[in-house]
């Protein structure tokens, strides 16, 4: 069913670009602007008048293989959520069964040297994981899986 779609922004459309942009967090903006491509990803959380969230699961995986595309092309991206997702709906005209969930912005991978001090910190703090036990459970929701 493929419930998704992108909007696609690159060197044709400045002014698309430009309405993006202006839609993210200002620490977000900083970066994403040196993108040359940024892709709008939408997801169709609504069918046949009713709510549809397993467009949501979808649509992630969707995205996952664009950043797998992204990095075997040796690109780079970051999704962003941090975006007001009201303003997209106006600026771009999305209609009421979609709703604007990440943009990925993509681009070849700078130099940390040349980032903004945010940027800096998000690249070297340390990355965590939670333990196997709370998010993997046997048979019920009490049960860790290696208990
Ligand atoms: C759904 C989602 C939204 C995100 N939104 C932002 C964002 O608005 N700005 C940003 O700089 N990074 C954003 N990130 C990136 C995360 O901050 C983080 O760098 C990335 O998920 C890698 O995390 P890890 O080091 O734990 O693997 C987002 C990540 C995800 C999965």
């Amino acid at each position: 069913m493929q419930p998704w779609k992108y909007i696609v922004i690159d060197n044709r459309t400045p002014e698309a670009k430009n309405k993006l942009i202006s839609t993210m967090m200002e620490q977000n903006q900083v970066w994403a602007k040196n993108a040359s491509v940024l892709f709008l990803s939408l997801a169709m959380t609504e069918k046949d008048g009713e709510p549809y969230i397993n467009a949501y699961h979808d649509l992630g995986l969707a995205n996952e293989n664009l950043t797998l595309q992204v990095v075997s092309l040796g690109l780079n991206t970051t999704p962003i959520g941090g975006f007001d997702k009201k303003r997209v709906i106006e600026l771009f005209n999305i209609p009421s069964d979609y709703t604007p969930l990440v943009i990925y912005p993509v681009g070849y991978p700078g130099k940390l040297e040349d980032q903004v001090e945010y940027v800096k910190g998000r690249e070297t703090k340390e990355r965590t994981r939670k333990n196997i036990n709370e998010i993997a459970f046997l048979g019920d929701l009490n049960t860790p899986y290696n208990s």
